[in-house]
């Protein structure tokens, strides 16, 4: 399963990179806004940053709704780098947007996705990926975890190559249960990612093995 950062903070990018681990990064206009990134200039500047940072794709999501608009904003922010790949809302207008830049062979990530009938449209629309929000279902007391297994399913019995890229990962266990799943990818924050190195048991082990080491080698 590849592993995606998702946020647009440059230190938390490079940390998990730091951790060798690191696949890629989602970012969304919210994300940006919180990083205070505003201004056509400095958001197309950040993306070229976040990919000067790392090796593989960066979503950046387009802000216009209509599908001109769509193609417009996707074309530019695909020119700044070549591991830009174009975040599209799943709209009618982000589906045919997502056709539109697949027939071009340009990457794209199908966003805002809570059923398995519109990962199934963008599937069809050929994205690169599709984002199901795990989390956002989780919050309103639906199963997130079981619209990846029934998307898992329907891309299976088909064959399609859009890869499930679970979004909305709050913590280590929806990260576990993503695996367990298939999902292609995940994105999640940085505590969630780190938080995979921990247990209890690992550190007591460790202080133990240093506490024989150096009694033996006084
Ligand atoms: C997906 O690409 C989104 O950026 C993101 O995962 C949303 O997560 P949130 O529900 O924690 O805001």
């Amino acid at each position: 399963m590849k592993f995606f950062i998702d946020t647009a903070n440059l230190a938390q990018i490079k940390e998990a990179q730091s951790l060798g681990v690191l696949d890629g990064v989602t970012t969304n206009p919210s994300l940006m806004a919180k990083e205070g990134i505003t201004g056509k200039d400095n958001i197309l500047k950040h993306y070229v940053d976040i990919c000067n940072l790392v090796e593989g794709d960066v979503s950046a999501e387009v802000n216009a709704l209509d599908f001109e608009g769509m193609v417009r904003e996707g074309e530019e922010l695909a020119e700044l780098h070549e591991q830009i790949v174009v975040k599209l809302p799943m709209t009618k207008e982000g589906v045919q947007a997502a056709k539109y830049f697949s027939d071009k062979g340009i990457k794209t990530n199908v966003t805002l996705v809570f059923s398995a009938g519109q990962a199934l449209l963008a599937a069809k629309a050929g994205a690169t990926y599709v984002s199901p929000f795990l989390g956002r279902l989780d919050d309103v007391s639906t199963d997130g975890l079981n619209l990846i297994q029934e998307i898992r399913e329907i891309y299976d019995n088909y064959g399609y190559e859009t890869q499930i890229l679970a979004a909305s990962v709050r913590h280590t266990m929806h990260i576990v249960n993503c695996a367990k799943i298939g999902a292609d990818v995940m994105t999640g924050p940085l505590s969630a990612i780190a938080g995979l190195l921990k247990h209890p048991l690992t550190d007591i082990g460790l202080a133990q093995f240093i506490a024989d080491f150096e009694k033996g080698n006084k």
